[in-house]
Formats: structure tokens, C-alpha cells, sequence
């Protein structure tokens, strides 16, 4: 990433700031007058790859469109060009492999299902995906969605007036209860609370990267981090297994699906008329919870707090849920433009996923540069997102750049939280419409307002979440 002795932004702290009337966004304003200098390969630079890589964007990143870089062992080049973009991931994908690691890190149970193959085993399976998220299927899960969100703002209503409560903590906990109704109807069986504790170390430890993995051992060799929750996996893992089994054996067609377990188990290739082995499936559940829930859980965290600092925007979006937000729920998020508009914006400067990266698998021209074959191609949406030369006022907090009929329209490759092309995310549609749903429920029955004292700084983790304890309180609207 950075390739020579250039600013970085390293120690920016600031949480909010009012410039001339307008709220400014937290994170990288490339003219930081905090910017440290950062040589390359220094130790200071190794420490902030590993602590949190946003913090290692230099102010040339923001600035042009594609800036050429490199460790001792790989050149990276880091795109922000929106020919270039489309040229790697529309125009050409397939000289532009996943990067390796992105998939040696997944876990290995993981590593059958739609975000860990490749080649034709990736394309049969996301032809035969297609339909579990296409938008007919999407509506039906509406109601799951909004019975989620009104038991979240009703355990609220219980709290103690005033109470603080860690939002992050909250929207990971929602969106973990709306993936769990969305694939399977009737729970996962067993004793709830153990299997939602189960579920939830699970995950804690499929995210998190092992060193065996980047050494790239082999996966019999067991990871440190997986042991130590082995009893833990085991249950999930069982539950998991059972419920498979019995969707199996009271098997539906497509068209009678309850939920999406239903839909994956009777899911076909249309053009070879191939299913799904049982591990396809497993892992493909298990890619679902992974993909999905913390990102979406990340992207409401950031809509809440960019709210709570928008009095404005905080009463349009309550004025549109009061209208709109009404039974049936399905279509609900078609009529609620104004949230939606806050989810993109929130996603513009805090995009789940911080980066997207591919290998060149030969060599090409790329925004006028020669680019060696074998070179990391990394496409930063949180770069991209609050580029200079891309965006009006990129450190401005501005739903209304997402309204139609806004004065200037978004460039398609400026603005990429799903990425675009055959691998674009294919739960976008379920994301969007959750966190619309949610957003406007939350929004109709509370008003958020941050807690005293609060440092709030974007981490890069596995999603791009705040790096603290992210403590609100949610006052109940009269
Ligand atoms: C706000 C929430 C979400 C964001 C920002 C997001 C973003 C992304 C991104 C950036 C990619 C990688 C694109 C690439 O490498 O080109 C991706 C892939 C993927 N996402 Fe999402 N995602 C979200 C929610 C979800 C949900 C809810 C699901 C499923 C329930 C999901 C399932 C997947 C899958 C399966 C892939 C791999 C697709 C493939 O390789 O063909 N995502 N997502």
C-alpha cells in the first residue's frame, strides 16, 4: 500500500466536526492536519497493516486513480479509476482471479460454498443461488424481517429510561435473528439459547485468521483458534447437520419453500439440472451467515450513529417511517426512499467490506499503466468512496446524493459496497431491504443520541466496524 514515504492518516481522532454548517465525517480527510509520515516498510507501517489497514491510505490514495505500490514479496496497485474498475471486475473477471488469501482465510467449513470456489463448481453454484435472492424471494422475507426489528425496539421499550446501550452489540445480535428466521422457519432446533450461544462462537472463530492459515498448512492441521471453541462447534455443527437432514427428508419443491434452508435444498444448476450435495449446502448456510450478518449489522451500526449526529435527517426519516412503515411488510422498503438513501450514504464512507482484491493473471494495461501478470489489484471502497476526484464534498454527510433527482448522479464504479460484476454480492437485495426495514422501525419509535465522552474511529476487522464500544441511548419518540 504505501510504496514510499507519503502522509498517513494515522492519528486522525476526531469524532465529528461542523465546517461551515455542514457535518463532517470522521475517518480520512486527506488534508488531515494529523497526518503522520509513515516510511515505507517501517515497523510503524507493518503495525498499522496488521492493527487496522484503513489507517495505512495515504493522501496520493484519495487523490489519483491509481496509485502502484508494493511489499517485498507482491506489487499491489490500488484502482480508483471507473474504467479500469470495470475493465477488472465486468469487462474481464476472468483474468482477474479472487486473490488467494481472501480465500485461503476462510475457514474451511467454508470453503464448499459460494464465496470459497472458483471456475465452473463457483458458476453452477451461483446459477442454481440465483433465485434463493432474486427480488420474488426477497419480498416474502420481509415480514421475517420486520417481526425481528419490532421485538428489537420492544425489548427496548423495556430498558430503564436513559440507559446506555452498545449499538453495535445490538444490530449484531438483529441481524443474526434475521438470518436465523430468514433460513430456517422453525428455529434450528435444540435448546435455543444454546444453540444461538453456539452460533455465535462459531462465528467469532470462522472470522478470525489463523497464522497456520496464512502459512497456508493444511486444513487437518488443527488451528489454535478452533480448538480451543471445538465443543462449541461441535454443537453448532450438529444442529446445523440435523436440520439439513430434515429438510431433506420432508423435502418441497421450490414454489412451497418456507424458508431458504427449503429453497438451497431444492436449488438446481438450470443449465446442467445439478443440486447440491449436502456440504454444498451446509456450507452455503453457513457462507450466508457469514457474508451477511455482520456486514449488514455494520451498516446499520453506522446509519444509527450518522443519524444520531442528523437532527434533520433524523426527522425525515422518522416523518417517512410514520407514513409508510404499515402492514403488509412486503414492498415495505419500496416506500421508504429516504432511509434507503441513509443506508447508501452511511455505506459511502463506512463500507462493510473495505476491500475487494483480484490477482492479474497476465499481464494488461490498466488506467494507462503496464500491470505484471501476478499483480494484487486491490479495489478499496472505502478509498474509493471518499475520493477527491469522484465525489461533491466526500466528507459530507449527504443522504440526498442518493435521492432521485439529486443534482449529480453517482458514477456506477464510484460506489461499489456489493462490488460489481459475476461476483457482486448476491444477498444485496436481502441487505438493503433488512436494513431499510430495520432503520425505519428503530427510527419510528426512537430517537438515537450518542453517549458522552465517546471516541468513535472506523477498525478494519473482518467488516469495517467502530473500533470501540459504540454507546447510544435510544429515547422512545412520544
Ligand atoms: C450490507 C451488507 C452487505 C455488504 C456490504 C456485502 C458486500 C459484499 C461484497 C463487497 C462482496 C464481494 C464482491 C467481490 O469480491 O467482488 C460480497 C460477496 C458475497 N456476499 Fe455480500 N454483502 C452484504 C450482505 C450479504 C448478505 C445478507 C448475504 C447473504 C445472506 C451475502 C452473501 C454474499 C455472498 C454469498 C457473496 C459471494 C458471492 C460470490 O462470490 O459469487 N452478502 N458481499
Amino acid at each position: 500500500m504505501c510504496s514510499a514515504a507519503r502522509s498517513c492518516i494515522l492519528t486522525n481522532k476526531i469524532a465529528w466536526t461542523w465546517v461551515n454548517d455542514e457535518l463532517r465525517i470522521p475517518g480520512i480527510s486527506a488534508a488531515s492536519a494529523d497526518a503522520t509520515v509513515v516510511p515505507t516498510w517501517s515497523r510503524a507501517l507493518v503495525k498499522a497493516i496488521i492493527n487496522n489497514p484503513i489507517e495505512c491510505w495515504t493522501e496520493e490514495h484519495f487523490r489519483e486513480p491509481v496509485v502502484v505500490g508494493g511489499f517485498p514479496f507482491a506489487r499491489v496497485v490500488v484502482l480508483c479509476e471507473p474504467a479500469a474498475i470495470r475493465k477488472v471486475l465486468v469487462e474481464t473477471p476472468n483474468a482477474y482471479p479472487k486473490n488467494i488469501l481472501e480465500r485461503r482465510i476462510l475457514s474451511a467449513r467454508l470453503r464448499e460454498g459460494l464465496t470459497g470456489t472458483d471456475g465452473e463448481q463457483w458458476a453452477s453454484q451461483r446459477r442454481a443461488l440465483a433465485p434463493l435472492f432474486g427480488r420474488k424471494a426477497v419480498l416474502q422475507l420481509a415480514p421475517a424481517m420486520a417481526e425481528a426489528a419490532v421485538e428489537l425496539v420492544d425489548r427496548w421499550r423495556h430498558r430503564r429510561s436513559g440507559e446506555t446501550l452498545d449499538i453495535k452489540i445490538e444490530m449484531d445480535a438483529l441481524a443474526l435473528d434475521v438470518l436465523t428466521r430468514s433460513i430456517f422457519h422453525a428455529g434450528l432446533g435444540g435448546d435455543p439459547q444454546t444453540v444461538h450461544a453456539a452460533m455465535v462462537g462459531f462465528f467469532a472463530v470462522a472470522g478470525r485468521i489463523d497464522l497456520f492459515d496464512l502459512l497456508g498448512l493444511p486444513d487437518a492441521v488443527p488451528r489454535i483458534t478452533q480448538w480451543r471453541m471445538r465443543d462449541v462447534l461441535r454443537t453448532f455443527e450438529r444442529a446445523l447437520d440435523d436440520a439439513i437432514a430434515q429438510g431433506r427428508r420432508d423435502r418441497r419443491p421450490a414454489d412451497a419453500a418456507r424458508d431458504l434452508l427449503d429453497t438451497l435444498l431444492a436449488a438446481k444448476d438450470p443449465e446442467t439440472g445439478r443440486g447440491m450435495s449436502d456440504a454444498e449446502v451446509k456450507a452455503n448456510v453457513l457462507t450466508f451467515f457469514f457474508a451477511g450478518q455482520e456486514s449488514t449489522a455494520t451498516a446499520l451500526t453506522w446509519a444509527i450513529y450518522l443519524l444520531s449526529q442528523s437532527p434533520g435527517w433524523s426527522a425525515r426519516v422518522q416523518a417517512e417511517a410514520e407514513r409508510e412503515l404499515t402492514s403488509p411488510f412486503d414492498g415495505a422498503a419500496d416506500r421508504l426512499p429516504q432511509t434507503r438513501a441513509v443506508i447508501d450514504e452511511a455505506m459511502r464512507p463506512y463500507p462493510p467490506f473495505a476491500g475487494v482484491t483480484r490477482t492479474a493473471s497476465r499481464r494488461d494495461e490498466l488506467a494507462g499503466r503496464m500491470i505484471a501478470r501476478g499483480t494484487m489489484i486491490v479495489i478499496s471502497p472505502y478509498v474509493l468512496h471518499r475520493h477527491r476526484m469522484l465525489w461533491d464534498a466526500p466528507d459530507r454527510f449527504d443522504p440526498g446524493r442518493f435521492l432521485d433527482g439529486a443534482p449529480r448522479t453517482v458514477d456506477r464504479y464510484a460506489y461499489l459496497p456489493f462490488g460489481v460484476g459475476p461476483r457482486m454480492c448476491i444477498g444485496a437485495g436481502f441487505a438493503l431491504q433488512e436494513a431499510t426495514i430495520v432503520l425505519a422501525t428503530i427510527m419510528k419509535h426512537f430517537t438515537p443520541a450518542l453517549a458522552p465522552d465517546q471516541t468513535v474511529w472506523p477498525l478494519q476487522r473482518f467488516t469495517l466496524r467502530p473500533r470501540d464500544p459504540l454507546m447510544m441511548t435510544m429515547t422512545p419518540r412520544a
